[in-house]
């Protein structure tokens, strides 16, 4: 489960980037009052998006693969709350926010966005760039591109962020997959496409293999105490089983899921 968090005090809506203009508040958490982020959503992307399922099961997984991510937690805002917002505009939102617990990420201080202008040797030391490739593959995760990295560096790490849009996940996929193929718009626009595909022969023969491994191992349960807590906060449940079979098919069958990401470096 993640933990639940109760929101103390605005202090700003986060203009830049995005589409959703998430905020920066202050939660009490177990260890003291922390500064978070939290994202707004209107009741539409709720509904017709299942967006914050997609944050959580993004955040939650993605650690499954060593990758980077802020502490997630689930935000409470009550009306105490509403009272520390003083900007109209951001009443307005608050008002027009979907009302359910929020999904909320600790905020990474001191972090500037990855800039696809780094050289490949800038950018791996920063990160996995295969493991990451093949993760946004593997969660059909488009929102990591050039226009949108989602990915926020500090010294020397970049952490992942806003799973909002992935697991674009339907039985078409999940046939796809078994076909031997895959949708192109899933990989084409990635941020690291082109990092990996310029390597040596020699170096593309082992991207992957870490992925591969814990993608192997990944126990798809661990997910089940996650989509309980979204479904006990009201938030809809007819995609679980349909992301449980997509996460077991492609676990089951690792090697097809490397072979065919090694096709699209290739
Ligand atoms: N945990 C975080 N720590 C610091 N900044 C964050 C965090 N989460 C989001 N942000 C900032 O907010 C911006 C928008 O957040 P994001 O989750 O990408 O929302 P959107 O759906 O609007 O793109 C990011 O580009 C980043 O600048
Ligand atoms: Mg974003």
């Amino acid at each position: 489960m993640l933990p639940e968090y109760t929101a103390i005090a605005f202090d700003k809506v986060i203009e830049k980037g995005g589409r959703t203009k998430p905020w920066t508040v202050l939660v009490e958490t177990d260890r003291g009052i922390k500064p978070y982020v939290v994202k707004m959503f209107t009741p539409h992307l709720v509904e017709n998006r299942d967006v914050v399922t997609n944050e959580v099961l993004g955040n939650v997984l993605a650690r499954e693969f060593d990758l980077p991510v802020p502490e997630a937690a689930l935000i409470h805002m009550d009306e105490n709350f509403r009272m520390t917002i003083h900007d109209p505009r951001a009443q307005m939102a608050f008002d027009a926010a979907d009302e359910r617990i929020k999904f909320g990420s600790a905020l990474v201080e001191g972090n500037y966005l990855f800039n696809p202008a780094f050289t490949k040797t800038q950018a791996e030391k920063m990160i996995d760039l295969d493991t990451l490739f093949a993760f946004d593959v593997f969660i059909r995760n488009r929102d990591r591109n050039a226009g949108k990295p989602n990915l926020l560096v500090t010294g020397k790490a970049a952490w992942l962020i806003d799973h909002e849009l992935g697991f674009e996940i339907d039985q078409q996929a999940i046939a796809d997959f078994k076909a031997g193929q895959w949708d192109e718009k899933f990989y084409l626009y990635h941020i690291f496409l082109n990092y990996l595909k310029k390597s040596r022969l020699a170096t593309k023969r082992d991207y992957f293999g870490a992925f591969t491994e814990y993608l192997r191992t990944l126990n798809v349960n661990i997910i089940q105490p996650y989509l309980q807590q979204l479904g006990n906060h009201g938030y809809d449940q007819s995609r679980h089983t349909m992301i449980r079979d997509y996460l077991r098919e492609i676990r089951q069958n690792s090697p097809n899921f490397d072979a065919l990401l090694k096709s699209f470096i290739a």
